[in-house]
């Protein structure tokens, strides 16, 4: 079963992905933060920083696109194609309201007919690109799943990765796993699982039941425990000193990126909202982690976690929250 690595904007870009790569690696697919094709076809200077292959060497990249109009995905999965990659990924799954308004994204799941016409143009014609979907189980209600998968099981979609929630859960409660299950038989391509997965014996209990799956996806745990691929695959879990080195190599790639040292303390605590949970204790310091402004009492901040917090084997839970 192959173990992907979730695309989150302003977390899993071409900065993380390298320095994950580099550092702890096992991870089989990295699916990009999503792009959104503009009419002018063709990706912006911006957007190239991230797809270009020189920058994604080594790795096995999966583009994301965001996208309603069919000519515009067409173009940019067939410069992606040009640029060397083997598959595309649509975005069906993201909840935010600035996306779905525009009926992107989940917005898309409300009117299946239209997602219809969607892929009856995507597929018109033999595309030099497998094209894959990530999903979300309906907007409102999981009854909803299936109109989606009687339009997704008319199409050579390569694979439908399911991020086991509807819209309106956004990211709260726990995983749909039953109507995930129940609609598995149902589905004729090859599907991955996504949601909540955060330890290594979840990988191994889904590896175990379901043998089924193509896929299974990792979202936050991959930065709360950048390590979670590797010991999955037998290697050893992530040391104090190794996730030090990571958060600093990933540090001065953000501030060469930025120009700016305060912006990179700003972004950096994205990434601690996840990394602390692989610490045992030290909510005080975590708490002023994440107030601070001021780049050397972060700095020294950070120095006194990596100094005095033991690590855990496995990340606390911390970021679930109740429906
Ligand atoms: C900060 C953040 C950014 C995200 N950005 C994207 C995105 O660009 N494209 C996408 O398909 N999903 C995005 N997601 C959703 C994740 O890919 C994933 O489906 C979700 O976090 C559930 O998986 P997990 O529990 O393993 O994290 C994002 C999630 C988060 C928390």
């Amino acid at each position: 079963m192959l173990l992907t690595l979730a695309p989150m904007e302003s977390l899993t870009g071409i900065v993380f992905r390298r320095r994950h790569h580099e550092f702890f690696g096992g991870v089989d697919r990295y699916y990009t933060p999503f792009f959104t094709p503009t009419v002018e076809p063709e990706f912006t200077e911006r957007q190239m920083r991230e797809l270009s292959p020189e920058a994604n060497r080594g790795m096995n990249v999966v583009p994301q696109l965001m996208a309603k109009d069919a000519d515009r995905f067409l173009w940019a999965a067939k410069r992606l194609a040009e640029l060397g990659y083997s598959e595309v990924n649509l975005n069906l799954g993201c909840p935010m309201g600035t996306v779905t308004g525009k009926g992107k994204g989940c917005g898309f799941l409300r009117h299946p007919d239209e997602l219809r016409e969607f892929f009856e143009s995507v597929f018109a014609e033999p595309l030099p690109i497998a094209v894959s979907v990530k999903t979300r189980l309906g907007w409102n209600t999981e009854e909803e799943f299936d109109d989606l998968i009687r339009v997704y099981a008319d199409f050579p979609i390569s694979e439908l990765i399911i991020h086991a929630r509807v819209r309106n859960d956004f990211y709260k409660g726990d995983p749909r796993t039953e109507c995930f299950l129940r609609a598995l038989p149902k589905l004729p391509m090859p599907v991955g699982f996504n949601g909540d997965i955060h330890l290594v014996s979840q990988i191994s209990e889904w590896e175990k039941t379901h043998p089924e799956l193509q896929s299974l996806m990792i979202g936050r745990a991959s930065v709360a425990n950048p390590a979670i691929f590797r010991e999955a695959r037998g290697g050893a879990p992530a040391s104090g000193e190794e996730l030090a080195a990571f958060h600093d190599a990933l540090m001065a790639d953000y501030a060469a990126a930025f120009g700016s040292i305060g912006n990179t303390v700003g972004h950096m605590k994205q990434y601690w909202f996840y990394m602390k949970n692989m610490f045992e204790g030290g909510e005080k310091l975590f708490k002023q982690l994440l107030k601070t402004k001021n780049v050397s009492d972060y700095e020294s901040l950070v120095q006194e976690i990596a100094t005095t917090l033991p690590i855990r084997t496995e990340p606390a839970y911390g970021w679930w929250k109740p429906v």
